[in-house]
């Protein structure tokens, strides 16, 4: 008998992205709302889902914040944002989003499974789930409940030597859900005065990602537009950010191919 329970479809998305991490603070979020800004900016239809319900910061990354989520009592329905990305938070729910959510990891658990299964996503080509860092009760109910297509890894430099990661990466595979590919942040630092890139790690020229065993789908470098950003609006990004966020999802893309061919 197997401890993993049967995944709940949702035959209008097609594919379900989660983004993970060890450590807390690493770029998740960021990462999260690039894919999802990129995938969108090709016409794609695409929905964000936060799942890091305690500190949830997927409202003001995507500039809509102010913006309220309804519901019918049975259903819950997203925020669209300026480029169309369906966005769920429980920060959308809350009247104020300085409210702390003060629930222990089993009903915390169960917003996740309904946030999946009671919204009105519409057809979606994409859904990018972003979490909060770990592998607490959230992520693990998740793992179990959505059929994900695969997962990206976000990691700093510094990470790779913690077995913080590598817990990530055998929680998935423990519960059957591909792992596409570490995404590394701030390995260096585009220098805001003269524009050239500055290594901040002397670890030779191996990455972490190949020392873990696992593709690399992009190395994004540590910008002040992207620091000082209050919001990540595609349309006020520099074309540098948009070049980094499209080239790290067409690295996913290709990755998604090789773990489930069309
Ligand atoms: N490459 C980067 N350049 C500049 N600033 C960055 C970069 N990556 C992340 N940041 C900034 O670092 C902070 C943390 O990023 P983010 O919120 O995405 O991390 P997180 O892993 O989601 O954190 P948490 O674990 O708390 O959810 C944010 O203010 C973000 O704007
Ligand atoms: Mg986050």
């Amino acid at each position: 008998m197997s401890f993993i329970p049967e995944k709940k479809q949702n035959p209008a998305v097609k594919r379900v992205i989660g983004v993970v991490s060890g450590k807390g603070g690493v770029g998740k979020s960021m990462v999260a709302s690039l894919l999802a800004e990129s995938f969108a900016s090709r016409g794609l239809k695409v929905g964000l889902l936060d799942a890091d319900i305690t500190g949830p910061s997927i409202p003001r990354m995507l500039g809509i914040d102010s913006f309220r989520g309804e519901s019918d009592g049975e259903h819950l329905f997203p925020v669209e944002n300026e480029e169309g990305i369906k966005v769920l938070s429980i920060n959308l729910f809350n009247e104020r989003e300085d409210e702390p959510v003060i629930w222990r990891g089993p009903l915390l658990a169960k917003a996740i499974d309904q946030f999946w299964s009671d919204t009105v996503w519409g057809d979606l080509d994409y859904l990018i789930i972003d979490f909060p860092p770990g592998t607490s009760d959230v992520v693990l109910t998740a793992f179990q409940t959505i059929p994900f297509s695969g997962i990206v890894i976000v990691a700093t430099p510094q990470d790779y030597v913690s077995m913080i990661v590598r817990k990530s990466i055998n929680m998935a595979s423990m519960l059957k859900t591909p792992v596409l590919g570490v995404v590394e942040n701030m390995r260096t630092m585009v220098c805001p005065h003269c524009g050239s890139e500055v290594a901040l790690f002397d670890d030779g020229t191996q990455n972490g990602a190949q020392r873990m065993g696992l593709p690399l789908l992009a190395s994004l470098p540590w910008r002040k537009d992207l620091a000082q950003s209050r919001a990540l609006r595609w349309s006020a990004l520099s074309s540098a950010v948009h070049k980094d966020a499209d080239t790290m999802a067409n690295e996913v893309e290709l990755a998604l191919a090789s773990v489930s061919p069309a």
